[in-house]
């Protein structure tokens, strides 16, 4: 059998990799047409940072596993074809800002109609709006040279930082197909190469539909807890209770559970955001008004989260940042990956930008060529934003230090000589809640956390 992912990013070289060491019968090529990224997967250095990852890829590459650019020959090889390629929001026309881009998509499904001569499975790994399967069927009806086509949805439920550990042992893995026997054969096909590593329970079948929505549902739903506990957090500062002590009582209630209630500056990401936005264009689409506002509101509430902490962090310093040093602590959304897409970081630099404050930030993985990048845009510059090689060069002679990304590193610094070294009242804003306020605060420093 023979495997071809169209995509070779986050999900699509992670996924791949791992079919390919559990299933090395299988032969799994991964295809891009940004040539630099493929050069970097048959590389040592990966352009994707996940622990774990170096590992599976160099247990396979080579062997069944293929990365490249022949995009055209992979597809026309392939008895299955994962679809892995980027569905961001859309930034022109109809549904601008909230609708799927589905341009990419659509530009694959031509391109194996044209190419395809024998039976393939066409997989849906992207996250897509729902019926988009239906929209894919009908391009390759339309343009097909007599091959036949099974479109599956087979949504990727991995988070950035514990791919490896999340697809090598998935909650579940959720396989829709369409209702009939040729559409119940090629669900079966797919089942069986996960079936190698995942047990038979775990694998969910259902209709084309259920399979898209659920996809948009989880993240929503996902979200959706983190913005009730980043609401309750700004309750939690006026009153005086602890968002830590909240959620640890709550979460101890077996019907809430204790996961995606750790209070924070705000959620990131490239998914999040982008799905719920998704979700609530096809509410208005589907004329559900109030469905869609319900949702929006989760997006409401984080951006609320990200002004609100940058605006705390005015307010704390005498209301003026302006030429004061503030040193911000990971860029990166969210710990273990160099993945920046909608970072909270961004806008919190911005945000102290605009007040003219001078921010030094410090990242273990993100290049200081992406930081710049993400905050003031390709090939700009700013004196007042610089990168440092450390924590310690990045608080140095600053005035606060803001802790935006939760890496490991940050729990351990040595913050009694971090302390010696800044302005005094030395300042530190802990947005995502892993140091000790009452050690930080024993050595002097005016600290705050998230909600506490
Ligand atoms: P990405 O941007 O990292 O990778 C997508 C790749 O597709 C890019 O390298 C791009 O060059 C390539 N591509 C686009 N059009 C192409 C074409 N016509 N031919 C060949 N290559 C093409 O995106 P990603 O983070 O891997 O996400 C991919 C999809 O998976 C998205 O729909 C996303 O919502 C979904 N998803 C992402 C995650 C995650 O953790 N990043 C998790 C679950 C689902
Ligand atoms: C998320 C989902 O967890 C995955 O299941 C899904 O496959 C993926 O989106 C996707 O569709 O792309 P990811 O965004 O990689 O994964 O990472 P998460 O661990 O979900 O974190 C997302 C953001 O929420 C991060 O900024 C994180 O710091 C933040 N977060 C998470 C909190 O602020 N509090 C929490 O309790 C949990």
């Amino acid at each position: 059998m023979k495997i071809c992912c169209i995509g070779a990013g986050y999900v699509g070289g992670p996924t791949m990799a791992v079919i390919a060491l559990k299933a090395p019968d299988i032969q799994v090529t991964v295809v891009d047409m940004n040539a630099t990224r493929i050069a970097a997967w048959n590389s040592d250095t990966l352009p994707v940072y996940e622990p774990g990852l170096d590992e599976v890829v160099r247990q396979a590459r080579g062997r069944n596993l293929f990365f490249s650019t022949d995009v055209r020959g992979a597809i026309a090889a392939a008895d299955i074809i994962f679809v892995s390629v980027n569905t961001p929001t859309k930034t022109y026309g109809v549904g601008s800002g909230r609708a799927a881009d589905l341009r990419y998509i659509e530009s694959v499904a031509r391109t194996i109609a044209e190419v395809s001569t024998t039976p393939k499975i066409i997989v849906e790994k992207s996250t897509i709006p729902v019926k988009t399967a239906e929209t894919i069927q009908q391009i390759l009806a339309a343009n097909t040279n007599g091959a036949t086509f099974q479109v599956l949805s087979n949504p990727e439920f991995l988070a950035e930082g514990t791919a490896v550990v999340d697809l090598f042992n998935p909650d579940r893995v959720l396989i829709g197909g369409e209702r009939t026997p040729a559409g119940d054969a090629a669900v079966k096909t797919l089942a069986d190469v996960y079936a190698r590593w995942v047990p038979r329970e775990r694998i969910i079948t259902t209709n084309l539909w259920s399979s898209e929505l659920s996809k948009l549902v989880a993240n929503a739903f996902l979200a959706q807890r983190i913005s009730s506990i980043n609401a309750i957090s700004a309750l939690c500062e006026a009153t005086g209770a602890d968002v830590d002590e909240v959620a640890n009582a709550i979460g101890k209630d077996s019907r809430i559970g204790p996961k995606f209630l750790k209070a924070s500056v705000g959620f990131g990401g490239s998914c999040f955001q982008k799905d719920i936005l998704n979700l609530v264009y096809l509410c208005e689409s589907f004329g559900l008004p109030a469905v869609a506002a319900y949702w929006n509101g989760v997006v409401e509430m984080n951006d609320y989260q990200k002004r609100r902490f940058s605006a705390r962090i005015v307010r704390s310093l005498f209301n003026t940042v302006a030429d004061k040093r503030i040193a911000v602590l990971g860029f990166a959304f969210k710990k273990d990956t160099n993945d920046t897409r909608e970072s909270a970081a961004i806008h919190v630099v911005r945000d102290l930008l605009a007040e003219q404050a001078n921010v030094v930030v410090y990242d273990p993985k993100v290049a200081a060529a992406d930081i710049q990048a993400d905050v003031l845009g390709k090939g700009v510059a700013n004196p007042r934003l610089n990168v440092a090689a450390s924590a310690y060069e990045a608080a140095l002679n600053a005035h606060a230090i803001a802790i935006v990304t939760e890496w490991d590193e940050f729990k351990t610094l040595d913050y009694a000589k971090i302390f010696a070294g800044m302005h005094k009242p030395a300042f530190l804003f802990d947005g995502r809640n892993i140091v000790d306020l009452a050690h930080l605060r024993a050595l002097g420093f005016r600290a705050h956390g998230i909600g506490r």
